[in-house]
């Protein structure tokens, strides 16, 4: 597929809710990589879940079901549009949890059919690699790492609905591994943000924990056998001071940068394999654990080495929320793609469904 030179002003009201975030928003597309939020509303549904230290299924669906019409209604007063005014309904149809899933998706649906609109089908991961067009119109060719709760990839985007998927985790995703570091720490949930406060106060030599897949020629990732060295050194040190807490997340944390510097390397290697020209040599990272500023600065390091851009959209549109799927919305729609209303929801929703299972897997596509 090639770039849309569509220069059509499409708006789109984006709708999320595959995890713990109930989020709606309007974006306006004036045309390739030019964006505008006209309107992004996100409601958290950290304090349902805290008690139990993750994500529920069955609260998260039934928690989203309570406030979404709600949100949609507000992000339209904010973008001050009738839905006349609306070219589109986004709605994220997987992967994620299907009961959140059926929730967003049902509603999109309801309103396309309401008000005779094209309904978009967002994949959740296609909304994360395509943001950095919202933020920074930053248009494809790009690699991208995305790292959030759920997923770990190494991606060549290539254009809006083209994708090569050079790598990925074979068991936990980064930003699952951060959250039960964090538990096993005792720190409060979502862990990420947790750890990297206490690693910022701690010393990240004291431990030496392994460097898992680093060396290998394929950018894949593993977490389990990291997570379990810790988990080992925190029981060994049990009761835990505050000083072994900060210093288990800091040696945790550069281990995890180190893991990220090497796979990520390795993915450079085989794409720069497929540029015929110095253009498109930009790393975008996308995701929740990209608000990681420790990550951030390792990978700012090695883009300085390996003569890339680094783009990171900044952390409100890294974490999940509605614009980035009106907007991969929009993107699609400008190129004519749109879906009916019989689509069904996805839990999983590879977005390079030719790429080879990662071996060792109990892999999350
Ligand atoms: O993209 P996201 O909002 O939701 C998913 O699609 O999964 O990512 C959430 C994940 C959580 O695991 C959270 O702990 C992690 O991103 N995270 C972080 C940081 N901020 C959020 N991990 C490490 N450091 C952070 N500062
Ligand atoms: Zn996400």
């Amino acid at each position: 597929m090639t770039a849309s030179n569509d220069n059509r002003e499409l708006r789109v009201l984006g709708i999320e809710t595959s995890c713990d975030e109930t989020a709606a928003a309007v974006v306006l597309r004036r045309g390739p990589a030019k964006g505008e939020i006209l309107s992004n509303l996100v409601s958290t549904q950290l304090d349902e879940h805290a008690a139990f230290g993750g994500v529920v299924p069955e609260i998260a669906a039934r928690a989203h079901v309570e406030v979404l019409d709600k949100l949609i209604k507000q992000a339209m007063d904010e973008a001050d549009l009738g839905w006349g005014d609306i070219d589109g309904v986004a709605a994220t149809a997987g992967p994620g949890l299907l009961g959140g899933l059926l929730v967003g998706l049902t509603t999109g649906k309801t309103i396309a059919a309401a008000r005779a609109l094209p309904l978009i089908a967002v994949n959740h991961l296609e909304a994360h690699a395509l943001t950095v067009g919202l933020s920074d119109a930053l248009e494809p060719p790009y690699l991208l790492l995305l790292v959030s709760g759920g997923h770990t990839q190494l991606l060549n985007v290539r254009d809006v609905d083209s994708y090569e998927r050079l790598g990925t985790t074979l068991d936990d995703a980064l930003g699952e591994a951060f959250d039960k570091t964090a538990k096993l720490l005792g720190l409060p949930y979502p862990g990420g943000p947790q750890v990297e406060i206490c690693a910022r106060e701690g010393d990240k030599k004291r431990f030496d924990f392994p460097r898992p897949m680093v060396g290998r020629s394929e950018p894949h990732f593993s977490f389990a056998g990291l997570k379990t060295a810790l988990r080992r050194r925190a029981e060994d040190l049990a009761p835990l001071c505050d000083a072994d807490i900060n210093d288990l997340c800091a040696s945790f944390q550069e281990a995890v940068c180190e893991v990220i510097i090497d796979r990520t390397a390795t993915a450079m290697a085989l794409y720069s394999k497929g540029l015929s020209s110095d253009a498109g040599r930009t790393l975008v990272v996308a995701g929740g654990v990209a608000a990681n500023q420790a990550i951030r600065s390792s990978l700012d390091g090695l883009c300085a080495d390996k003569g890339f851009t680094l783009h990171v959209p900044p952390a409100a549109l890294c974490t999940d929320n509605g614009a980035m799927i009106a907007w991969a919305g929009a993107e699609r729609l400008a190129r004519g793609l749109s879906n009916g209303l019989d689509f069904a929801a996805r839990a999983r929703w590879p977005l390079d469904p030719d790429a080879a299972p990662a071996t060792g897997a109990g892999v999350k596509a």
